[in-house]
């Protein structure tokens, strides 16, 4: 069925656990993280980002619709979140496409620009019903821009800003910049965990890990038990996708029905969302 990302995140917070949300871009994306999901019997976070938005040729809803369709048809839990929106007229269509959550992204603005750009989005979303996830520091790494680096001075999240940016303006969550970077094709990403319980300490709502790609599994273990409740995986799908298309392709080069090779990208894809389902259950792979 269609759910709240807030009940699933609070929920996930409550237990020290995480949800996992993941980006989907086509209609097999819809259906290989719900079929995935199903196999792993756990509630998931379907997003929708701005930049998918922009493939779709600027349009929200055909793909909105499709998945609202896909997760009240689903046998786990399913909810729809609007991702990395910096357009206020992407914002204001969430509510009516279904979504119950979104996440504002001014990260890249200044932090006092940030800070009364996320306050106003976050009181129009409130009086809307939705729940709002908001971005404080920089995890980079989007928009085919060079990868930011993660260690440079001023990339990570401070705690005692955070505290201030979460109380000012009132979001529901925090996506916060540790170590992780958008776009990773490698597990490699090396977070800093002392800093993610800082900032679980200084902040009263669920932390946020983007980026979590290229984040090896225990890695993963560890931000969750450090106070990571909603974690963002996109390009892992990808790869897995790619990964299993390019092979079947070159194994049968004479294929042209489009269905055979989108099955065995979907059902990589659904694996994939199994196995990262496992990993933040704290299930090591087999
Ligand atoms: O908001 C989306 C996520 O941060 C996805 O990042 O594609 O590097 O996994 P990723
Ligand atoms: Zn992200």
């Amino acid at each position: 069925p269609l759910a709240s990302t807030g009940e699933l995140v609070t929920t996930a917070a409550g237990t020290r656990s995480a949800v996992a949300a993941f980006n989907v871009i086509t209609l097999e994306h819809v259906e290989a993280v719900i079929a995935g999901a199903e196999s792993a019997g756990a509630p998931v976070v379907l997003q929708v980002s701005e930049n998918a938005v922009k493939f779709r040729y600027g349009r929200l809803l055909p793909l909105a619709r499709a998945a609202v369709a896909a997760a009240e048809r689903a046998a786990v839990p399913v909810a729809l979140h609007l991702d990395h929106v910096q357009s206020d007229h992407l914002l204001r269509q969430a509510p009516d496409a279904g979504f119950s959550s979104v996440m504002y992204d001014a990260a890249r603005l200044p932090y006092a620009d940030n800070l009364s750009a996320t306050r106003a989005a976050a009181d129009w979303a409130h009086a809307q019903g939705l729940w709002i996830e908001a971005e404080l520091g920089q995890v980079g790494g989007k928009d085919g821009r060079p990868p930011l680096d993660a260690h440079a001075p001023g990339a990570r999240t401070d705690p005692d800003q955070a505290h201030d940016f979460v109380t000012g303006t009132g979001v529901d969550a925090l996506a916060v910049a540790v170590g992780s970077v958008h776009a990773m094709t490698t597990r490699t990403a090396t977070l800093d965990h002392g800093l993610l319980k800082r900032l679980s300490a200084a902040v009263a709502v669920p932390l946020v890990l983007h980026g979590s790609s290229g984040v090896p599994d225990d890695g993963l273990v560890a931000a969750v038990a450090g106070g990571i409740a909603k974690v963002n995986v996109g390009t892992a799908l990808n790869v897995a996708m790619t990964g299993a298309i390019r092979e079947f392709l070159a194994a049968h080069p004479a294929a042209v029905d489009s269905r055979k090779y989108l099955s065995v990208g979907r059902d990589a894809m659904a694996g994939e969302v199994q196995r990262i389902i496992g990993v933040l259950a704290g299930q090591s792979a087999p």
